[in-house]
Parts: structure tokens; sequence; C-alpha cells
């Protein structure tokens, strides 16, 4: 049991060996991260809870958290946490045929992402923020406008710089 425990961990070292040798690899495994802040989509959002929807003339959203997000919510604590994730989900509205005004999500636009991180990001109201289409970070200009429009008034200035509010 011993030698096989030794083994496991020989193994890991030596991955972990290759991975920094060739960083073709290790890139490979890691999602892109957008530029300025570095962050990336996280792994698993598909699961996460709905926070709320929300929608505007031409697009459908979905706001969903991590549980770190979901419990400063619930218990009405700002600001959110250190590793608490938001990613806002985005797609276009379609009508839907033969309906008189009801819409369904089309064709996905973006996934956005703002990670809590106060140290790493004290500049930005301590969120990192990410925009991805088709899996790809968006461009530094668009990173450069996140947190001028999350500070814009005092309403989402006193949410933290998050303007959902959960759906209940
Ligand atoms: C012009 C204003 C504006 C800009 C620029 C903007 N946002 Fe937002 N963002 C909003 C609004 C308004 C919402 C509220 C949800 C909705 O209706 O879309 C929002 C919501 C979000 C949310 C969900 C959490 C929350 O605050 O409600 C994320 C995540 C997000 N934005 C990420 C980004 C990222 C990343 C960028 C930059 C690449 C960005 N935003 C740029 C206006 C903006």
């Amino acid at each position: 049991m011993k030698r096989f425990m030794l083994m496991v961990v020989a193994a890991g070292a030596a991955g972990g060996g290759l991975a920094s040798l060739s960083p073709e690899i290790g890139r490979a495994e890691v999602a892109p991260a957008s530029p300025i802040f570095g962050v990336r989509v996280p792994d698993g959002y598909r699961q996460w809870e709905l926070i709320a929807p929300s929608q505007s003339p031409d697009e459908i959203k979905g706001i969903v958290g991590n549980e770190t997000a979901l419990k400063a919510y619930r218990d009405s604590k700002l600001p959110f946490p250190d590793s608490s994730i938001l990613v806002k989900l985005s797609w276009k509205r379609d009508l839907l045929a033969g309906f008189d005004g009801d819409f369904v999500p089309g064709r996905p636009t973006m996934v956005q992402v703002m990670v809590k991180d106060s140290k790493k990001y004290p500049e930005t109201g301590g969120w990192g923020f990410g925009r991805f289409i088709d899996g790809k970070p968006a461009d530094e200009a668009q990173h450069k406008s996140c947190f001028a429009c999350h500070s814009r008034n005092d309403q989402v200035k006193q949410h933290d710089f998050v303007f959902t509010h959960l759906a209940r």
C-alpha cells in the first residue's frame, strides 16, 4: 500500500514536471483567461443555482452563482466574500413563432464572469471580470468598460458593484 502511494505521488510529480516543461500541454488543459484580470470560465457553472433571469430588448439572460455567492445573497451579507463567483449567460431573444410576445432563448451570445478576490482586484471593488464569446475572451478595451459601468450609480455601488438581486 505504501509503495502504491509512493508510485502515485511520483507519477503526479512527473506529470507536473512534464506540464511545466511543455507549455502546450498545460495550456490545452486550462480555459483561456480574460485580459487585465486573468479570469476564466469556472468549471461546472451550468449546474449552479439561478440568482435571477434578466432581459433587454434583444437578449435573454440568466445570472447564476456559486455556493459562496448564494449564501451571501440568502444571508443578505455584503460585501460578497472572497471566492464568490457570479456568471451571466446571455442569449439572443427569439420570438416564439405563432405566439404573441412569448420569447425563448436563441443563439448564445456570451458568458460573463465576476470573481471576488479583494486582494487581487483592489481597484475594481474586489472583483475580477471576464467576458467570453464562443469560449474566447473578449479584448482588453471591453474589459476596461466592466467596472466603469458596474460602479456607475449609487444603487449598484451600495450593492457591492453587483446589479442582480436574488429573485425570490
Ligand atoms: C454598460 C453597462 C455594463 C457594462 C459595460 C458591463 N456590464 Fe455587466 N451588467 C450590467 C447590468 C445592467 C447587469 C445586470 C444584469 C442584466 O440585466 O444584464 C450586469 C450584470 C453582470 C453580471 C451578473 C452580476 C451582476 O452584476 O448583476 C456579470 C457577471 C457581469 N455583468 C459581467 C460583466 C463583465 C465581465 C463586463 C465587462 C467585459 C461587464 N459586465 C460590463 C451592465 C454592464
